[in-house]
């Protein structure tokens, strides 16, 4: 099971980044999470060059497309969600990739509650498949905790390790579901 896992935040030392490497280093058996980094380089969305197979976008596609489930961390900005996350989002609208796709949100702000409900909006207009039960908060929010130290904390780890075991029978759930329609 291949999970995309996507930071809202382009800081270097970034919390919500630190949270979904932490998540890589303890997924469960037979799942994968890999980092999107690609958020940066994308273009501002512009509807006339959608069929213009920008690199950035064509990457950013493929690795959606490549999926099983999609992780989302996301910082809020002036209580939304920042903007370069929301132009990745809106060059994903009109393609078939993110149709369907299972995700989860980790929150590392808890706080942060118009990001999250703008995310979870924006994500189910998108026909991507919500897992609420995988979708937690984990309270980093000025602690300055790398992935490692995340990983370590008996309380954070074990939270991370069931909202991603949730996450994989969610996306079960949802393929065997698929398979019955
Ligand atoms: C421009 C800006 C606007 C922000 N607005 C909010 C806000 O509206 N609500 C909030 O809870 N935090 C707000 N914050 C704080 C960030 O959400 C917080 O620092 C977050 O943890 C940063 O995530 P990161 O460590 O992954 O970069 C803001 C930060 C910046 C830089």
């Amino acid at each position: 099971m291949r999970i995309l896992a996507i930071s809202g935040s382009l800081r270097a030392v970034s919390s919500n980044t630190a949270l979904l490497r932490a998540a890589a280093l303890l997924a469960p058996p037979g799942m994968e999470i890999s980092l999107y980094e690609g958020l940066g380089d994308l273009p501002h969305f512009n509807p006339d060059l959608e069929e213009a197979e920008l690199p950035a976008m064509l990457a950013l596609r493929a690795a959606i497309a490549a999926a099983d489930g999609l992780l989302f961390s996301v910082p809020e900005y002036a209580h939304g969600m920042p903007g370069s996350l929301k132009n990745a989002l809106d060059w994903l609208v009109s393609g078939p990739e993110f149709v369907y796709k299972p995700v989860a949100l980790l929150n590392a702000a808890p706080r942060a509650t118009h990001a999250q409900a703008a995310l979870r909006e924006t994500v189910t207009t998108m026909s991507g498949r919500l897992v609420p039960e995988a979708c937690i908060d984990v309270p980093l929010l000025g602690r300055g905790m790398d992935e490692h130290v995340i990983a370590a904390d008996p309380d954070l780890s074990a939270a991370i390790r069931a909202a991603l075991e949730t996450f994989r029978k969610g996306i079960d759930e949802l393929g065997r579901s698929d398979l019955r329609l």
